[in-house]
């Protein structure tokens, strides 16, 4: 009885000045923060280290900071536990878990090219768990930009892409990228990327699979041009099932490669994730960098 006469002002101090008992994880206690990679997923283990290698970046350039993967496509996720036992989680199930084990600052970085409807999707996951206050919620949740998101990330893709490419520019060459596309308005950027692409180089065509401009648009561009030789290289973050079948299977005349050949080009496939490329790498952790500062 007396114990409980002691402890009931205490209780009481503590209820109004909130803070302590409001927030788990108030003011008072050290930030711990976290980052969420995420990304499409491939279900091609040769070609998953490209972003595995962004997540091991990643540990690098925040030490103190844990760093997590997620994959947004459902299919590829199911193959891979299926596969290989490897379980990867969605981004909504990666920020509940951290968010479990007491992590209060997180920042997520998606390794998409465009903001399409992929990154619209984990935007909205994000939007939501930051309107959340209390218990359940952190203390601060970010999102990072995507590969391309202005004019500045373009001249800076197409400036990687030069410097990697240029000894497939000389004499008759070309080189082709070819991009996923999406019905999304974002896919604007693919025709952004071409004419940055022309501000290095004339030898550069862009076309995607699914959108704009198309396998036919580029090619037109490709026969004024003049070149005879052509490089296909995927403007992809894996070289994935895209760039290895659309683009590159010599089996399949709807292949790229196929069609380019039945156009009369020589034509080599460099099947070579953008996520390979250590630049490209450096300007997602640059957009990353951005929502620490
Ligand atoms: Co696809």
């Amino acid at each position: 009885m007396k114990k409980l006469l002691i402890l009931l002002p205490l209780a009481a101090l503590f209820a109004f000045s909130g803070i302590a008992f409001a927030h788990g994880h108030g003011a008072e206690q050290e930030p711990r923060k976290a980052i969420l990679v995420v990304s499409f997923g491939t279900s091609m283990p040769e070609a998953r280290h490209a972003i595995d290698a962004l997540v091991d970046e990643a540990r690098k350039a925040f030490p103190d900071t844990e760093v997590r993967l997620a994959y947004t496509s459902n299919i590829i996720r199911h193959k891979i536990v299926k596969e290989e036992g490897l379980y990867i989680p969605t981004p909504m199930e990666a920020l509940a878990k951290l968010q479990d084990d007491g992590f209060t600052h997180v920042y997520v970085q998606p390794t998409h090219i465009i903001p399409g409807e992929e990154f619209d999707d984990i935007a909205r996951v994000v939007t939501a768990l930051a309107s959340i206050d209390g218990k359940y919620g952190f203390e601060r949740i970010a999102l990072g930009n995507p590969l391309l998101t202005d004019s500045d990330d373009c001249a800076d893709l197409a400036a990687i892409l030069y410097r990697t490419y240029q000894d497939k520019l000389g004499g008759d060459q070309a080189v082709v990228f070819m991009g996923h596309g999406s019905p999304h308005s974002a896919n604007a950027f693919y025709s952004q990327m071409q004419l940055a692409l022309e501000k290095v180089s004339d030898r550069f065509f862009v076309g995607t699979v699914e959108g704009f401009p198309s396998f036919d648009d580029m090619a037109r561009r490709l026969e004024k041009s003049g070149a005879r030789r052509v490089t296909l290289v995927p403007l992809m973050i894996v070289a994935g099932d895209h760039a290895r079948n659309d683009m590159a299977d010599a089996e399949d005349p709807q292949s790229w490669l196929s069609m380019l050949k039945e156009h009369g080009y020589r034509v080599d496939a460099d099947i070579t994730g953008l996520g390979e490329n250590g630049e490209v790498r450096a300007l997602f952790l640059q957009h990353l960098k951005a929502l620490f500062d």
